[in-house]
């Protein structure tokens, strides 16, 4: 029974390197899916122009003393184009953080354009005096997260957990049918 143990110990012993082997595998594995996963998520943040960012186009109306409408949203990594048209005098347009200020003319359009490379909200604001209340004369850009890059992120880690799980589980029944065998021998 003795010498019997040890030799079910050893299998055993086998089957823990080889779900070690396996682990070490998979690890490895992951690590290269997250890095690819980096990658393509700065890429997307640095970019010039949409890599894997969409193309957004917005009309946008300016009035006393509000933009119509007074929020977007796009994702990060989008580029996006406003076109905007004054309905009465002559506004401006001044995006935060984006060094872009421009003049928006009754009846003709104003083109500006920039990829929105972080999550938040970019405010832009008239920047000619148009009256009392130019001040609140306020609109806003959503950047929401870019679902694309966050579902390979959690598929990485379904996958990556789902491994674990089957090596580990198979790492039991190894240990289990060594365990029975045992008890048989008792
Ligand atoms: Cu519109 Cu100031």
């Amino acid at each position: 029974m003795f010498r019997h143990t040890r030799r079910m110990g050893l299998r055993s012993h086998g089957g823990r390197a080889r779900f070690l082997t396996g682990l070490s595998l998979v690890l490895s594995f992951v690590f290269f899916l997250l890095l690819l996963d980096i990658l393509v998520v700065s890429n997307v943040s640095q970019a010039a122009g949409p890599a894997g960012g969409r193309e957004r186009e917005f009309t946008i109306t300016a009035r006393q003393f509000a933009y119509s409408p007074p929020r977007i949203r796009v994702r990060l990594g989008d580029r996006v184009t406003l076109r905007v048209t004054s309905e009465d005098v002559v506004h401006g347009l001044y995006i935060d953080g984006y060094g872009i200020n421009a003049k928006v003319y009754p009846g003709q359009e104003t083109v500006v354009s920039f990829v929105a490379n972080r999550p938040g909200k970019i405010r832009y604001r008239c920047s000619v005096i148009c009256g009392n209340l130019h001040p609140f004369m306020i609109g806003e850009v959503v950047v929401g997260p870019n679902y694309t890059l966050w579902g390979a992120l959690a598929l990485t880690v379904l996958a990556a957990g789902g491994t674990v799980l089957m090596l580990w589980r198979r790492g039991e029944e190894i240990r289990d049918r060594s365990e029975e065998a045992t008890d048989g021998t008792a």
